[in-house]
């Protein structure tokens, strides 16, 4: 006995195809933009620079091992210039630089321990 919750795939209409097509699209074209908000990981806190820094730090190793360091802002200094100068980090704009520090001093500092 056909209870009619069988599909009949010959009465369904192309349009509705296409239709969900368009929508699964739709949902797609959101995922990569989802993936740019979990990249740093909840505890990198949202203020100036946080992108900045967030994308240059992580590009070569976990930002874990940032958010487990702790450093006066002078100490940190001394980081980059040994990152650059032992492990090919690029030079920094002096502006870039100081965004940097602002950002790290501000949340990374000695006070500071991961969790
Ligand atoms: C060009 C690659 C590169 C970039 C960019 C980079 N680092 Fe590093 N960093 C390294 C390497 C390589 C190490 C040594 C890794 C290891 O010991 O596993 C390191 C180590 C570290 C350490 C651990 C130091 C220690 O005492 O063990 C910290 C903290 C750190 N980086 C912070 C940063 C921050 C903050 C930034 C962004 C301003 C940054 N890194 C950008 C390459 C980089």
């Amino acid at each position: 006995m056909n209870s009619g919750l069988v599909p009949d795939c010959n009465e369904r209409p192309p349009l509705r195809w296409l239709l969900l097509y368009l929508s699964v699209g739709a949902c797609l074209s959101f995922l990569p933009h989802q993936a740019v908000a979990d990249d740093f990981g909840e505890d990198w806190p949202r203020t100036e620079g946080y992108e900045e820094v967030g994308y240059f730090c992580g590009a070569c190793h976990s930002l874990a091992i940032v958010k487990q360091q702790g450093l006066s802002r002078a100490h940190w200094d001394e980081l980059f210039d040994w990152m650059i100068e032992e492990q090919d980090m690029p030079e920094l704009e002096p502006e870039e630089r100081e965004v940097f520090l602002d950002y790290l001093a501000r949340h990374f500092n000695e006070d500071h321990r991961a969790k």
